[in-house]
């Protein structure tokens, strides 16, 4: 059980419909690495006055962090209707109190990404969080030369963070590259089609004008487990595997649910 701490929302922002960031105050948070995850919890059904039902009562999840470690820590949400907590986390507005744990946790780190010339950053959904406090921390560019961002989603507006996104690439111009997919419209500038099918056609690769291969890349993978299997199938047939500490490889991944 995580030890919990009562934070303050600050800011919420609405993508679209369902899609959020919130910030909350992290003072109370311990340092941690982009890439980990909190926990967030809340009591849909309201607080209990009794102190022994708390803990019953409380609902949790683990959430990526979006931003690095500070005063300011941000979540990228995506409201899962007949879901339990984030129909909760949906309606909450600037001075609300919410739960967060007080330590980080996991592996979906850069400092658990083995060394590579370009580090691939594939995402489906709210699976965006984690590379966006990665791509905010300077260490990324000690470590990699080229870093690329992928993000495949349903609409042209769960296109989260692209202003960001692409003002980093104007700024790391050549190091960094944003490409975007769609599978359920089309819309010029991206690319239509699920991100596996998009590798295997070439397509992913020509936009990001770079190669994936187990020679030049690693690849983290971060989203729905469907595209996480389906990719390191795809990746398999180039000769890259999972990334462990025993036994080296080019993969590393986080699966959401
Ligand atoms: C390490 C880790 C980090 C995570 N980080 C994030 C994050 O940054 N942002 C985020 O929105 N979620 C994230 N999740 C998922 C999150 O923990 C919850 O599962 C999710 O918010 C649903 O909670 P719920 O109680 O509303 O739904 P539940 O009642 O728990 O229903 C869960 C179901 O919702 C679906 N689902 C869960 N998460 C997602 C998602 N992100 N996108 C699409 N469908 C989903 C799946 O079908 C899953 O079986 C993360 C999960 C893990 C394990
Ligand atoms: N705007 C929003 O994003 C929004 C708003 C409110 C509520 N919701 C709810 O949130 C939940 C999650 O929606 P989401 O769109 O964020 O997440 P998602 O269902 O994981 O879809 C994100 C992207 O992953 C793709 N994908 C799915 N399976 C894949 C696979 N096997 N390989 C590769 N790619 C795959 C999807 O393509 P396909 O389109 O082909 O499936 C989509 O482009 C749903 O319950 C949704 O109703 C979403």
């Amino acid at each position: 059980m995580p030890k919990w701490c009562t934070s303050k929302v600050i800011e919420r922002k609405v993508w679209t419909d369902g899609l959020f960031t919130i910030t909350i105050d992290g003072s109370a948070v311990e340092p941690f690495e982009p890439g980990q995850f909190l926990h967030l919890a809340a009591f849909p059904g309201g607080k209990p006055d009794d102190d022994d039902q708390i803990d019953s009562a409380r609902v949790n999840r683990p959430y990526s962090v979006a931003s690095p470690h500070g005063d300011r820590i941000e979540f990228f949400i995506v409201r899962v209707d007949d879901g339990e907590l984030t129909p909760h986390l949906w309606r909450l507005e600037p001075g609300d109190e919410v739960e967060v744990s007080q330590k980080a946790a996991g592996r979906f780190t850069l400092g658990k990404t083995p060394d590579a010339k370009d580090i691939w950053l594939i995402a489906t959904g709210t699976g965006l969080a984690p590379y966006v406090a990665m791509a905010r921390d300077p260490e990324i560019w000690n470590r990699f030369e080229n870093v690329i961002v992928v993000h495949g989603v349903r609409h042209a507006n769960d296109l989260a963070y692209t202003d960001e996104l692409l003002a980093i690439e104007q700024q790391r111009a050549g190091r960094f590259k944003l490409v975007q997919a769609l599978t359920r419209e089309e819309k010029d500038g991206t690319l239509k089609g699920r991100i596996p099918s998009l590798v295997e056609s070439g397509e992913i690769e020509a936009a990001a004008g770079c190669e994936i291969t187990a020679a030049s890349s690693v690849v983290l993978l971060c989203g729905n487990p469907a595209m996480l299997d389906s990719m390191e199938e795809v990746l398999g047939k180039r000769d890259m595997m999972r990334h462990r500490s025993k036994k080296p490889g080019q993969i590393v991944l986080e699966r959401y649910w």
